[in-house]
């Protein structure tokens, strides 16, 4: 079984083209998961396109309607376009497809291309890298989509947690110990 991969981020960026399906269907899905743990307050989340064409709309109804179904409701979020300030802002900023990471490190400064990740490189067991654009396909496209990153994001959640160690003490009480959070430098997902 893989090490706990501990990444240090506070903050995270999904990114996709029009930041009306996938990218947003991730910010919901992640701020849910992070809600339910308790960690919403301590976490930046939020998502944006690579594109400008839906800035300002809310996500495709589609999308909306696909997680809606598990309880996530993204009607409030509004598209909006990927900011140079976004590689200062965000620890992490996690593509959901090849094209998109290609677009995201062509924009940023060398210094900030190993924050730029595939989100898909939270689920490695998976077997599927790439989150596939299903804006021209039909429902089961969004509730694919849905599923890929319900499970990148449980991954993503898990690596945002420190790992925890049982250290066995004098007369044999166990006591749960935190590793060291931010002395680790961002270990590859995958890797
Ligand atoms: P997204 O999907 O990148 O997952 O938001 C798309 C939405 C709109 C377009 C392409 C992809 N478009 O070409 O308008």
């Amino acid at each position: 079984m893989k090490d706990h991969v501990f990444i240090p981020a506070k903050s995270v960026l999904f990114v996709c083209l029009g930041n009306i399906c996938r990218s947003p269907i991730a910010e919901g899905v992640f701020r849910n998961l992070a809600r339910k743990s308790n960690a919403l307050s301590a976490l930046r989340i939020d998502s944006a396109g690579l594109g400008s064409w839906h800035v300002g709309q809310p996500p495709d109804r589609r999308a909306q309607e696909a997680v809606a179904g598990h309880g996530i409701d993204i009607a409030d979020l509004r598209a909006r376009q990927v900011t140079r300030d976004d590689f200062e802002a965000f620890d992490l900023i996690l593509a959901m497809d090849k094209a998109n990471r290609q677009g995201l490190l062509k924009l940023a400064a060398r210094q900030h291309h190993d924050k730029i990740r595939l989100l898909m490189d939270c689920a490695p067991n998976f077997g599927v890298h790439e989150i596939p654009d299903p804006f021209f396909g039909d429902k089961d496209g969004f509730d694919y989509v849905v599923q890929l990153i319900e499970a990148a994001c449980r991954g993503l959640a898990r690596s945002l947690t420190p790992p925890k160690t049982v250290c066995l003490q004098h007369g044999g009480s166990a006591q749960v110990q935190s590793m060291a959070p931010a002395s680790r430098p961002l270990a590859p997902l995958n890797g």
